[in-house]
C-alpha cells in the first residue's frame, strides 16, 4: 500500500517537474506571455479553457504583472467573452469575423476550440516557439497555434496546424494563420495599392468600425493590385521615430486575405491568412493542414525602428544569402527588347566589361523555334535556344562572358505558356483554363498548372537543364507575368484546392532548385513587383520592385518597400525611363542592388565616364547599403527633398542619398537635415561622392562634425535645381 502511494507521489512530482521545465502547463487559469526584447504578446487561458489574447504591446518590466492586465472586453454574461479569442472559431459562441470556419464530416457547422496544453521550446539562441494545443469539446477536431518569437528583432511569426479524426473529410471554409487583438484609443492603417508600374502606392487612414479587408484573388502575380504588407499605428499615426506601430504581412505567394475588424468595443482584431475565396479545403481524417506564416514586428519607437528590425531579421533568417554579396549587372531588356542575335549579345558582353559591372543578364526572347519568341505573343514554354538568334546556343555566350571577365545570367518565366507554343500543343492539360469556356489571356499567356507534379518536374527541368548544360551560369531572373483567369485544373479532383496547390507546387519546385543550386543568385520578378513576400524571398536573393524605373517614381516605390524589405534585396536598374540626367538615375539605383539596362554605346563620353566611375564608387559603399542600418530622414511625400541614410553596423561609415522631388520655384534643402544612427561621440568627415565629370561640390569635404551635432543640428546637402541628386559619404575619424 505504502509502496503504491509513494510511486503515485513520485509520478506527481515528476509530472510537476516535467511541466515546469518543459513548459507544458495543466493548470486551470493561466497567463502565457511571449516576450521579445521590447514587445510582449500575452495569452490568457480562462476558467472555461478559452484562449484569449489579453495584450499585445510594450513589454512589462515584471513578468508577474501580465496576469493583472484587465480584460479589454465588457464583462457581461451576455458577452461570451470570446471576442478576443486567440483563434476565433465560428458557428458556436463567437459572432465576430472568424479565423476558422468549418463543416464537419456530419454536416454540422459549429466549432469551438478550448485549451488543452501549451509548450515553449527554445529553438536556438534568441528564438523560442510557443505551441498551444486547442480542441473542440464535441468533435475530434484540433488546432495547434504556433508563435515563433525572434527576441532581438521583436519579430513574431505565427501559424497554425489543423487536423481532425472525424469519420470523413471536414471542409475548411476559412483557415487563418493569425488572429491578433490590439487595444488602443484609435488605429491608423497604412496600406498599399498599385498596378503595373505603379507598385506600392501608400494610403494611410484612421480605421472605422467594421471590417477592412486587404486581399488578392489574382492567384499568381498576386500582389499586382495590393501587396500583403501593412502597418497599424496605435493611438496616433506613428512617425519614423515615434509611436506604437505594428508592421505585418503574410508569407504566401498567392491569394491572401487580411481582415482588420474594429469591433464595437474598440478592439482591433487582425485576422490574416490564405484567402478563402473559392478555396474551401477538404481536409481528410489524419491530414494536417499547415497554414502559411503571418509575421509581424511591433515597435514603440515608430516605423523606423520597426523597419530596421525587419531588415535585420530578414537578413538573418529569411532572405536567401542575406549577409552575402550581390552581383552588379548589365541587362539587355530595354536595350534590345526581343531584337538581338549572337553578335549583338557579344558586343553587350564587351559593354558589360567596359562598364565594370559583374554580370551580363540576357532577358526575354532567347528561346523557342517553331514559334520563335520575337515578341510576347509566342514561344513561352519552349525553352530551347532560338537557332536563328543563337545558332551556337547559350553555352557560347557563357564562355564568351568568361573570356571577357564577366559572368552570365539569364531570364526565364517557367510557370507560363503562350497558346502559340509547342508546349501548349503537346500538353494542353498542363494549362490552367476552363474546359468549356473561351480562353482569356493576360499578356497573351496562360499559367501552367503547378498543382500537377508533372508540371512541377517540367518547371524544375527548365532551371536544371540550363545549369546542367551551362554550369557557369551565374544568375537567374525568374519572371511571372500573368494572373490566373478561368481557374481550373485538369489534374485536381477538387477544384477549390487549386489556388493553394498552385503555391505549394511552386514552393516544391523552388525547394528542389535550392537543394541542387543552393547559392546561385536569383531575382524574383513578376511583371515588375507583383510577387515579393517573405516566403518567396527564402529562395531568392533579390526582387524587382517595379518595371517603372523612372528614378523619380523609383524614389517613392523604393521608399515604401524599404519599410518591409532590406535594400540588399532591392534590384534597381538604371534605364532610359524618366527625363533625369544619368547621375540622378544612377544615384537612385544605388540605394539597393545596382544594375544597368541602357545602351552603353549611346552614352556620350562624360556619361560613360560617369557610369564607370559610379560602379567603382558603388563597390566602395555597397557594403554599407546592403548590410548597414537604413534611416529615412525626410519623406518625399512630405518634403521637397527626400533623404535616405545608410550607416554601417560599426557606425564608422555612412552614405546619405538626397534628391529634389519637387521642381517648383526655390524648392530645395534650405535647412540642415538631421541625421540618425551615428555615434554621438565620434567625429565624422562629410564629403560628396559620385560627382558628374566636370562638376564640383560646394561641400568642402574638410569639415568634421560630431555625430551628436549631425543628429541634433544636421547637415545641409545643398540640394536644389542643378544639384538635384547629391550623395554624401560619412567617414568616422
Ligand atoms: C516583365 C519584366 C521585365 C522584362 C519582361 C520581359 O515585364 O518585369 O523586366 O523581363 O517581362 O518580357
Amino acid at each position: 500500500m505504502m509502496q503504491k502511494k509513494r510511486v503515485r507521489l513520485t509520478l506527481l512530482i515528476n509530472l510537476f517537474v516535467y511541466c515546469c521545465f518543459s513548459g507544458i502547463a495543466y493548470s486551470q487559469t493561466q497567463t502565457i506571455p511571449l516576450e521579445t526584447k521590447h514587445h510582449a504578446l500575452v495569452l490568457q487561458v480562462s476558467d472555461q479553457q478559452d484562449v484569449r489574447i489579453s495584450y499585445l504591446g510594450r513589454r512589462l518590466n515584471r513578468v508577474a504583472e501580465y496576469k493583472s492586465i484587465p480584460d479589454t472586453y465588457k464583462q457581461s454574461t451576455d458577452y461570451t467573452g470570446l471576442l478576443n479569442s486567440a483563434y476565433t472559431p465560428s458557428g458556436s459562441r463567437n459572432l465576430m469575423e472568424p479565423a476558422i470556419s468549418v463543416t464537419h464530416a456530419d454536416g454540422n457547422q459549429s466549432l469551438d476550440l478550448r485549451y488543452v496544453s501549451h509548450e515553449i521550446q527554445q529553438l536556438e539562441d534568441g528564438i523560442s516557439l510557443l505551441k498551444i494545443a486547442l480542441k473542440d469539446p464535441v468533435y475530434p477536431f484540433e488546432v495547434t497555434l504556433f508563435y515563433k518569437a525572434y527576441f532581438k528583432d521583436d519579430v513574431v511569426e505565427q501559424w497554425s496546424e489543423i487536423k481532425h479524426d472525424e469519420r470523413g473529410a471536414v471542409t475548411l471554409h476559412k483557415f487563418a494563420s493569425a488572429n491578433l487583438h490590439l487595444k488602443a484609443s484609435a488605429y491608423w492603417l497604412r496600406q498599399y495599392y498599385g498596378d503595373w508600374a505603379r507598385e506600392m502606392q501608400p494610403e494611410e487612414e484612421k480605421l472605422t468600425h467594421g471590417i477592412k479587408v486587404l486581399d488578392s484573388k489574382l492567384g499568381t502575380r498576386a500582389n499586382l493590385f495590393q501587396p500583403p504588407v501593412f502597418m497599424v499605428s496605435l493611438d496616433r499615426p506613428a512617425t519614423e521615430h515615434e509611436g506604437e506601430v505594428l508592421l505585418g504581412s503574410l508569407q504566401w505567394s498567392g491569394n491572401f486575405r487580411t481582415d482588420l475588424e474594429l469591433d464595437p468595443q474598440n478592439n482591433l482584431r487582425i485576422i490574416s491568412g490564405i484567402n478563402n475565396y473559392a478555396s474551401d479545403y477538404s481536409l481528410e481524417k489524419g491530414e494536417v493542414f499547415t497554414t502559411p506564416v503571418f509575421m509581424y514586428t511591433f515597435s514603440a519607437q515608430g516605423k523606423g525602428l520597426a523597419s530596421r528590425n525587419l531588415h535585420n531579421w530578414a537578413r538573418d533568417y529569411k532572405l536567401l544569402d542575406g549577409h552575402g554579396q550581390r552581383l552588379t549587372l548589365l541587362n539587355n531588356w530595354e536595350a534590345t527588347y526581343f531584337d538581338f542575335n549572337e553578335e549583338k549579345l557579344k558586343a553587350l558582353l564587351k559593354d558589360t566589361k567596359k562598364l565594370g559591372v559583374d554580370l551580363f543578364l540576357l532577358d526575354d526572347g532567347w528561346f523557342a523555334n517553331k514559334y520563335p519568341r520575337n515578341g510576347d505573343t509566342a514561344g513561352l514554354g519552349d525553352w530551347e535556344e532560338n537557332r536563328s538568334k543563337l545558332p551556337n546556343g547559350i553555352g557560347t555566350l557563357v564562355k564568351e562572358a568568361s573570356a571577357n571577365g564577366v559572368k552570365f545570367g539569364i531570364w526565364i518565366e517557367p510557370e507560363m505558356v503562350n497558346p502559340k507554343s509547342e508546349l501548349y500543343e503537346t500538353h494542353p492539360d498542363w494549362v490552367i483554363k476552363q474546359p468549356k469556356r473561351d480562353e482569356y489571356y493576360f499578356r497573351n499567356q496562360l499559367v501552367l498548372d503547378l498543382s500537377n507534379p508533372d508540371v512541377q518536374d517540367f518547371v524544375f527541368g527548365v532551371v536544371d537543364d540550363l545549369f546542367t548544360e551551362n554550369p557557369d551560369l551565374a544568375y537567374i531572373k525568374w519572371d511571372c507575368n500573368a494572373v490566373i483567369y478561368n481557374a481550373y485544373s485538369a489534374h485536381l479532383d477538387n477544384q477549390s484546392h487549386l489556388y493553394i496547390e498552385y503555391v505549394r507546387g511552386l514552393y516544391k519546385v523552388l525547394e528542389r532548385v535550392r537543394a541542387k543550386y543552393p547559392t546561385v543568385p536569383m531575382m524574383l520578378c513578376s511583371g515588375g513587383g507583383g510577387r515579393v513576400d517573405y516566403a518567396a524571398l527564402q529562395y531568392f536573393t533579390e526582387y524587382w520592385p517595379s518595371d517603372n524605373t523612372d528614378p523619380m517614381e523609383r524614389i517613392f516605390i523604393q521608399w515604401e518597400n524599404s519599410y518591409f524589405y532590406p535594400a540588399i534585396a532591392s534590384a534597381n536598374h538604371v534605364t532610359d525611363w524618366g527625363k533625369q540626367p544619368i547621375k540622378f538615375r544612377t544615384d537612385v539605383a544605388m540605394m539597393g542592388k545596382l544594375g544597368f539596362d541602357i545602351v552603353i554605346d549611346h552614352l556620350n563620353d562624360n556619361d560613360l565616364a560617369f557610369c564607370q566611375q559610379a560602379v567603382k564608387t558603388y563597390n566602395g559603399i555597397k557594403g554599407t547599403i546592403w548590410h548597414g542600418d537604413q534611416y529615412r530622414l525626410t519623406h518625399p511625400r512630405e518634403n521637397s527633398v527626400a533623404s535616405m541614410l545608410f550607416v554601417d553596423k560599426a557606425k564608422e561609415k555612412g552614405v546619405l542619398f538626397n534628391y529634389l522631388v519637387n521642381n517648383r520655384y526655390d524648392e530645395g534643402s534650405h535647412l540642415p537635415i538631421k541625421l540618425d544612427g551615428l555615434d554621438p561621440e565620434r567625429n565624422y568627415r562629410i564629403s560628396e561622392i559620385n560627382l558628374y565629370p566636370g562638376t564640383s561640390s560646394p561641400i568642402a569635404g574638410e569639415q568634421v562634425y560630431s555625430g551628436d551635432f549631425l543628429m541634433k543640428i544636421g547637415f545641409n546637402p545643398q540640394v536644389r535645381k542643378a544639384r538635384e541628386s547629391v550623395i554624401l559619404q560619412l567617414e568616422a575619424e
